[in-house]
């Protein structure tokens, strides 16, 4: 993993508790997706952050491994956690074939070179198994989402320069249905099928929205130089802005299901 940064350090608390309102929502529609049953199926759940998809993961009877670059994200709730490894997904520290299924839940979209990501993917992954992936579509878009992303600005939030290049250089690689598909073909998957839609998050109040936006990895850094007075002042700022134009949070993502093998 030398040479790669751990983006995530500090977030896991956030993201707990303010971002899996949308991520959790967005992983059980994933799992919900499968292709087959995943009971008792062994299933690795990679760029696994908090646990969001791991937790979906055992509702749907599967055994999850958990696997990310973050130790901080892996190491939160750990007595609860499944088994992990810090690890890149470029090279995951398991043999061939090692998993039934492997889950991939907004992590692709962080990879310069998602082929590659979905290649060693496709080696742990046993004949005949899944590869679950989602990512957002480049088209997804919330009004309630940038008026909270303005008020943070004005308070003096900068989005830092690693989640800049994702948005522009990275998430663009896997940020349709046709790019995705792709990227999985260059990969070598033969059976796979991607596509993008809405999915409803369940999340319908502004503070629901920011506690999500909040909670996300580009505003940990921010958020912790602020006093708990300038925390407060900056909520209640975004609840205001984002409040008369909230709608159901519905972000648009592009889902990848891919079956491993001839
Ligand atoms: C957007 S978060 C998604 C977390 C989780 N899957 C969820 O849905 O809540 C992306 C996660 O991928 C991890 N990640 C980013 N690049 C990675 C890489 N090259 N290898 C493994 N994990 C990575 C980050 O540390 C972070 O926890």
């Amino acid at each position: 993993m030398a040479g790669l940064t751990d983006f995530y350090a500090g977030a896991a608390p956030g993201w707990a508790a303010g971002a899996t309102k949308v991520y959790g929502p967005l992983a059980r529609d994933l799992v919900a997706h499968s292709p087959h049953p995943l009971q008792q199926r062994l299933v690795l759940d990679v760029g696994a952050g908090t646990g969001a998809g791991s937790a979906a993961l055992r509702s749907a009877g599967a055994r999850p491994v958990a696997v990310d670059l973050s130790h901080d994200m892996l190491a939160w709730d750990r007595s609860s956690r499944p088994p992990s490894a810090v690890s890149d997904v470029l090279a995951l520290p398991f043999p061939a074939d090692s998993f039934d299924d492997v889950v991939a839940a907004f992590v692709l979209n962080h990879l310069v070179e998602p082929v590659a990501g979905l290649r060693e993917l496709a080696r742990v992954t046993s004949n005949r198994g899944a590869i679950l992936a989602t990512a957002y579509s480049t088209q997804s878009a919330s009004e309630a989402r940038e008026r909270v992303d303005d008020v943070a600005r004005s308070q003096g939030w900068e989005p830092p320069g690693w989640y800049v290049s994702l948005k522009s250089s990275m998430a663009p690689l896997v940020g349709s249905a046709a790019s995705m598909q792709a990227v999985a073909r260059e990969a070598g998957l033969a059976h796979a099928v991607a596509g993008e839609r809405p999915v409803d998050t369940g999340v319908r109040t502004a503070g629901e929205l920011v506690d999500y936006r909040f909670g996300q990895a580009h505003y940990a850094e921010f958020l912790a130089s602020l006093t708990a007075g300038e925390t407060d002042a900056l909520r209640r700022a975004a609840l205001a802005a984002a409040e008369p134009v909230m709608e159901p949070y519905r972000p648009i993502v592009v889902f990848l299901t891919a079956i491993v093998g001839e």
